[in-house]
């Protein structure tokens, strides 16, 4: 068994074997899921991917400047379109800054990693690209450090971190600082709080193109696990939770249903109209976001918003 299968059926035995129900969300990311996910960035609803990549157009230079990095490391990298305006800018010589040596690329999804490490390298001869398929809860350890490396610049984008419930990203804001050096920085995406039709609107497109990604996790299990979920049986059913400022993405089951999950040496009997929480995607204020960062041992530098204030783009240094 490979060790992501192996992680697969312990995150499975942990998420199904007890309630609530729950699943990880990095299971949503096979190739299919990371293709519509890729879809999901140009659907006219999901502001998110336009909003940041707006503030890297405006102040990716001013980041290179202030960064002076050797390393860009990528966390969640996906198919790191938006990470192009981070790289054209401290790859240029003509900026005040030394030149950008390498960029470390992380992610679970390997096909996709490669893809973009590939036309990256393409992009730029100089660049030594070296991508790490990991899982960043669990990996920084795989990222590349030490003098040869140079001072990195590690980018978290997409608003990923929001995706961590509560207490795993305290984990991992403090597992990150663990994994930087003082002096290296953290380029942290975050989705800001906003009316709740647009929030919804977001995770609920018309054309039902989240719905797919969201089904595509039992996919997944019927997949690997030789799971017998039934894709029609469920129902795409995201709510804003108003107290934990968050959406909460669940899949409900339409009627009574036994499933069973062999792989995971488990058997499952859901109600009707039983859930399964399969992501969250939680709203920062930017006060929060300092405040977290700052508990983890990060100072912000600068942080920029779009111009409705939609988005966040946060510069921290590890203190
Ligand atoms: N950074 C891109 C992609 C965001 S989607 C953007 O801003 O558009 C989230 C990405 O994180 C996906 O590529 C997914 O495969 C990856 N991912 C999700 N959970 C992960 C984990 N635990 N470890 C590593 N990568 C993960
Ligand atoms: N990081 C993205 C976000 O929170 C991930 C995402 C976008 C997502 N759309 C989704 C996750 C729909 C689950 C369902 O916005």
């Amino acid at each position: 068994m490979s060790t992501a299968t192996e992680a697969l059926v312990a995150d499975v035995r942990r998420g199904l074997g007890a309630r609530p129900l729950r699943l990880p969300p990095r299971w949503l990311y096979d190739d299919v899921g990371s293709d519509l996910f890729d879809q999901i960035t140009r659907l006219p609803e999901y502001y998110p991917t336009e909003a940041e990549r707006a503030i890297l157009a405006a102040h990716a230079p001013a980041i290179a400047d202030a960064c002076d990095a050797a390393t860009l490391v990528e966390l969640g990298s996906g198919t790191s379109d938006k990470t192009r305006l981070l790289l054209d800018a401290l790859t240029d010589p003509g900026r005040s800054h030394g030149p950008l040596r390498r960029f470390v690329p992380l992610d679970v999804a390997e096909a996709t990693l490669q893809d973009a490490a590939v036309r990256i390298a393409e992009r730029h001869p100089g660049l030594e690209v070296t991508p790490v398929v990991g899982d960043f809860t669990t990996h920084l350890a795989r990222l590349p450090r030490g003098p040869e490396v140079g001072r990195r610049v590690v980018a978290f984008l997409g608003s990923t971190i929001g995706n961590l419930y509560v207490e795993e990203r305290g984990a991992f804001l403090g597992a990150l600082a663990d994994s930087l050096d003082p002096g290296e920085w953290l380029l942290l995406g975050t989705d800001l709080l906003k009316p709740v039709e647009r929030l919804v609107a977001a995770y609920d497109d018309a054309g039902g193109v989240t719905e797919r990604f969201v089904l595509n996790t039992l996919r997944v299990l019927n997949r690997e696990l030789g799971a017998d979920f039934d894709l029609d049986a469920f129902s795409y059913a995201p709510l804003w939770d108003p107290r934990l400022g968050r959406m909460d993405l669940r899949l409900r089951s339409d009627r009574p249903q036994h499933v069973r999950i062999p792989g995971a040496g488990l058997e499952l009997d859901l109600g009707s109209g039983e859930e399964i929480q399969v992501e969250i995607s939680t709203k920062f204020s930017p006060e929060g976001v300092a405040d977290e960062l700052a508990g983890a041992g990060f100072a912000v530098e600068t942080a920029w918003t779009d111009a409705p204030g939609d988005f966040a783009l946060t510069l921290a240094r590890r203190v």
